[in-house]
This record gives C-alpha cells, structure tokens and sequence, in this order.
C-alpha cells in the first residue's frame, strides 16, 4: 500500500454524493483516487460538487484494475453481493452500504470471501455510528430505565425513495432490484433495535404490505418482536404515512426512554421514591464515522464496528420480517454461525 490509502467508489449517487464521498474526503491518509458509475454525469456531478479529479469508470471491473487499495460500494442493493466478491478477489478492502446481500447465503459467501481474502469486509451500518442510538444504548447498558423489557420503534414517511431521497431511483422499489422497505430502512431500525436492548432476537412476526400502486415491495411493516430474554419489541415502519412518524420508546422496570416525542432528542423518567423523574440527557456525539473507522480496520488500528458478521446479523432480522411476512407465522432469526 501507498502512503496514501487508493479508494474507489461505485456508484455516485445519493449516498455518494451526501456521505461517502465527504466522509472519506475528511479521513486523513485516504485518497479518493476513483469513480465508478454507469451514468458519466453522476460522477461529474460529484467531481464538480466536491472539487476532486479522480480518474473515471464507467465500468466496474476496470476500475478494480487501476491500483487501488479499497473500494466503497454504493450502488443498487442487487450489485452489492457480486461487486464486494469481485472486489476481494482483486485484492481489495470493502465498505459495502447496507443491505450486504438480498439473502443469508450470500451475505454468508461474502464473508467467507473477506476472510479468505484477508481483507476487510465493513458494512455501512450507518446508525450504529450515530450518538442519539449510542447515548440511547449506553443508557439502557448503565441501567437507567432497569430492566429493559419492551421497545416500540415508528419509522415513517410519505414517500418511497423514488419520490423523495434519490428522485427516479426506482431500483428502491423493484424487488428484481432487492428494494423495498424491509431492506430499505427495516435493516437499520431492526438492527438499532437489537443493539440498545442489549439482548438478542429469538423471533418474529410480521405484517408486510404494498400500498403504493405500481409496486412491488414492501412499503408497510408492522413487526413483532420476542426476545430471547423474554423482552418484547414492536416495529413499525412505512413508506405512505402522509405526514411522517419517528418515535422510539423503551421500557424498562424502573423508567422509560422515549427519543421523538419532545424538542430534546431524548427524554428519560425514572421511578424514584414512587415518583415520577423526567431529565433530559445529553446526546454523545457518537462514535468516530464509518469511513474513518474502515480506514482503521484497514490499518489494524481497530476491528470495524460494522463488520460483515454484524451486517449479515441486521439481515437476519429483516429476513425473518419478510419470511414471516409471507406465511403469517412467527419466524426464528437464523444468526451467523462461524
Ligand atoms: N447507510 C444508509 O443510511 C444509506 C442511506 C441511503 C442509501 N443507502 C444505500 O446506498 C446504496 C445506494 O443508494 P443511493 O440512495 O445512493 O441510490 P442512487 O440510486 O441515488 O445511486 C445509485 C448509483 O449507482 C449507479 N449505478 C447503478 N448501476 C451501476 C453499475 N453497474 N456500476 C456503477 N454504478 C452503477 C447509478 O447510476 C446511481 O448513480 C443502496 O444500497 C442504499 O440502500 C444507505
């Protein structure tokens, strides 16, 4: 390797354009050496938007030629599998957006590829970096609330991506393009959920609907969750509520953490003496981003906080949601096994 950590990037669309690309521009030791997309004006968009002249690609596997070191995925879901398997077996450090793969056996496969490869295999698992869910979880952890015995998580908007997040990405409501909200958002509040709670799923049912006309996939969830230390959760997640929902609530047996329902992000009441205590803690600025932590585990400074195993573990979740969706019945999460 160069001084300099040789990053390409595939796909300069919206998550390019808002995160990657500037996040990896404020990681000192990387250079974002190219670009790759099959649309030459996404990437002149980006060059232009974020002052930087990287060498171009519109094809995939001549950007893997060109003497990089890493590249950051961030195309449609249904690339990401086999990009991330070409990327190792040029020799290369992935950062692989979320979700990882449509199904177990492949996120699986990828894994097995990283490790074969040596090389590291980190998925954008973005909430797990983000301080309201790190305050949330080290509260929960320090006992604040007790015993946490329930959670209950909305997450709703009035568009589905297509419409409002990347306008004309249509590929996030296709299933033959792995879109959909299960996978969409499903991936991280399922994952965040399991995370603060501190404790892993045993099960899940679920209700999936498509209410939007003319697609088909998911844009509806309401989840059951069970715990395998008796707690329970609720997820509900959509893509057609007009005016927009994000509560999240925990419930312990001596308080209750609620994030969404004032202007602080995040309430705490605890029981104290029979009585009632509402304080307001403050938000941890989070852990160090995603991008500077890939450039970590590629330097051995640290294990990725969002490793391939984590990521195939959100996926589980959101596999037992659709599966469960599907046949009406409560599904056991099949987690990763070595
Ligand atoms: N971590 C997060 O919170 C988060 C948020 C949003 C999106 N994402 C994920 O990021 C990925 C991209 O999402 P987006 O919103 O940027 O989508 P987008 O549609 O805006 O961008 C995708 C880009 O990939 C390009 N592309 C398609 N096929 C290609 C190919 N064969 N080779 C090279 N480029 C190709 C498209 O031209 C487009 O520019 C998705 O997997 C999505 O789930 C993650």
């Amino acid at each position: 390797m160069s001084d300099k950590l040789r990053l390409g990037v595939a796909g300069c669309g919206k998550i390019s354009r808002v995160s990657h690309v500037p996040g990896f521009l404020k990681v000192p030791g990387v250079e974002i050496a190219a670009l790759c997309d099959s649309d030459r004006g996404r990437m002149d968009e980006v060059c232009k938007e974020h002052k930087i002249q990287p060498a171009l690609f519109s094809d995939y596997a001549e950007m893997l030629k060109s003497g990089l070191d890493a590249v950051a995925i961030c195309t449609p879901n249904f690339l990401h599998k086999d990009m991330s398997l070409a990327a190792f077996a040029a020799g290369l450090h992935v950062l692989c957006e979320k979700p990882m793969a449509a199904t177990l056996p492949e996120a699986t496969t990828m894994i097995r590829a990283a490790r074969k490869a040596k090389k590291v295999l980190q998925i954008n698992q973005s909430v797990r970096y983000s301080g309201l869910y790190v305050t949330i979880g080290e509260l929960i952890k320090s006992g604040a609330i007790g015993e946490p015995f329930h959670i209950r998580c909305i997450r709703a908007g009035g568009n589905t991506p297509d419409k409002g997040w990347s306008p004309g990405a249509t590929w996030f409501v296709s299933k033959a393009s792995q879109g959909g909200l299960v996978l969409d958002i499903g991936i991280h509040m399922a994952d965040m959920m399991e995370w603060v709670m501190g404790g892993e799923v045993e099960k899940i049912a679920a209700l999936v609907d498509t209410r939007t006309q003319g697609i088909d996939v998911p844009d509806n969830v309401s989840a059951l969750f069970r715990f395998r230390n008796g707690a329970t959760g609720i997820l509900e997640l959509s893509w057609t509520m007009p005016s927009g929902a994000g509560v999240l609530e925990i419930y312990g047996s001596q308080g209750r953490i609620r994030q969404g329902a004032t202007e602080k992000p995040i309430e705490l009441t605890r029981i104290v003496d029979g009585k009632s205590e509402v304080t307001f803690p403050e938000q941890k600025p989070g852990i160090k981003d995603s991008f500077a932590a890939f450039a970590d585990a590629i330097h051995g400074v640290a294990p990725s906080p969002t490793s391939g195993e984590m990521g195939r573990n959100a996926l589980a979740l959101c596999d037992a949601i659709a599966k469960s969706g599907g046949t009406g019945r409560f599904v056991k999460v099949q987690k990763f096994a070595r």
